[in-house]
């Protein structure tokens, strides 16, 4: 039997009664784009967050980009984020006419590093380091990252901090306050709802959280044609608004997401206690972070053969990401070389994401850590501190998404 990379079938038999109830509701209201499904998932979600203002846009990608704009990011600026991750971090960037400056990661967590961070703004000269205005650290594969770190350095170098949290919902992380949500400690903290995050809807969507009014204003103006009333504009705007359909089933999904994601916590310790004894390096949970487990990711300069294993096997899995944004012809221009993040690539080279869902049963996690287990012996072999770049093809899923 096929084992699912994600199991929306899964997801929806649990929520499809409340979301038919909710789409009878759309229906007689007839109001389709805004209204009241939206209102109350970005109320219910910012209750969930335990934020000010969650405002819900069109998708991941446009939260990033309204996000930085509505901080008063734009053309000619420098924004530093980390090659390691999808696409549409960077991507966001490009789009408001800013440039991408990127900074290796923490090969342990796979997210930004701070001591490269640190050495990258204090290495710029006086006149460089003004360009810069903001920070976009990626949560990756559910794990925050060091966000109350982040947030001290951005203050001292007098920063704006987007926290590009389109894989993190729900992870959790301590701060002095106690333990708070990723995507909330931030200037800004940006969702995606594609389909196969841990609350995905049933198309694209995406919110930006915020505890600032006045940037909840602006992304609300960006991303509405700049809106004051219907046809009165104080901005040119976009058009980037959730639809009622997925706000209603995004309603439906945020009350079983606490669940869905303990669930994946408890997944996550079973490929733990049962990788143990290979050399399977799962991504490091540390001490006071909470991962949310979008992904589940372990490391080996095996990948490929464990990856032809498990397919073999009919156990889907993926690699996020094979090529890192440094090296895509998308951003040549920037003119990276390889080896410019050596810890970028040397993930980039040996990850690979097991199935991992809320749905996932224990015989299907066994039968996983069996497949691993003949392609990856109890293996001696030193990891690779800076690997050859191979060529891997992308694997994915078509509901696995970014
Ligand atoms: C880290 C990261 N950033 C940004 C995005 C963009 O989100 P979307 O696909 O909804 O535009 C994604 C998701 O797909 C992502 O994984």
């Amino acid at each position: 039997m096929k084992i699912k990379f994600v199991d929306l079938a899964g997801q929806n038999l649990e929520i499809s009664e409340r979301v038919a109830a909710e789409m009878d509701a759309v229906h007689s209201a007839t109001s389709y784009v805004g209204g009241h499904q939206v209102e109350s998932f970005e109320r219910e979600f910012a209750e969930f967050l335990d934020v000010k203002r969650v405002v819900a846009v069109a998708n991941g990608t446009d939260a990033l980009r309204i996000a930085l704009l509505a901080l008063g990011v734009g053309p000619g600026d420098e924004v530093i984020t980390v090659p390691m991750t999808f696409i549409a971090t960077a991507a966001s960037i490009v789009q408001i006419g800013a440039r991408p400056r990127f900074v290796d990661i923490d090969p342990a967590t796979g997210n930004m590093s701070l001591p490269a961070l640190r050495s990258f703004l204090e290495s710029l000269p006086r006149n460089e380091r003004r360009a810069v205005r903001a920070i976009v650290p990626v949560h990756l594969y559910g794990l925050p990252a060091q966000i109350v770190e982040l947030k001290e350095i951005a203050a001292e170098f007098n920063l704006k901090l987007v926290e590009d949290a389109c894989q993190a919902h729900g992870a959790r992380v301590r701060t002095a306050d106690g333990m708070k949500m990723a995507g909330t400690i931030g200037d800004a903290g940006c969702f995606s709802f594609y389909p196969g995050k841990n609350l995905g809807a049933w198309g694209d969507g995406g919110a930006v959280a915020t505890n600032d009014e006045e940037v909840a204003h602006r992304v609300r103006s960006l991303s509405n044609h700049g809106r004051l009333s219907h046809y009165a504009h104080e901005i040119c705007g976009y058009n980037s608004r959730l639809d009622s359909i997925q706000a209603a089933v995004l309603r439906a999904k945020l009350e079983k997401l606490d669940e869905w994601n303990q669930r994946r916590r408890v997944v996550a310790s079973a490929y733990r206690e049962l990788l143990a004894p290979l050399d399977a390096q799962p991504i490091l949970e540390p001490e006071g972070f909470e991962s949310c487990y979008h992904l589940f990711v372990i490391r080996s300069n095996k990948r490929d053969a464990v990856r032809n294993a498990l397919l073999q096997a009919e156990i889907e899995c993926g690699i996020h990401y094979p090529v890192p944004l440094h090296l895509q012809p998308a951003l040549a221009y920037l003119g990276y070389r390889a080896g410019d993040f050596p810890a970028s690539e040397a993930l980039a080279d040996t990850t690979l994401s097991l199935p991992m869902h809320p749905h996932l049963d224990g015989q299907e996690i066994l039968r996983t850590v069996q497949v691993v287990t003949t392609a990856l012996p109890l293996s001696t072999e030193p990891f690779p501190a800076t690997p050859s770049r191979n060529a891997s093809p992308v694997v994915g899923t078509a509901s696995s998404g970014a």
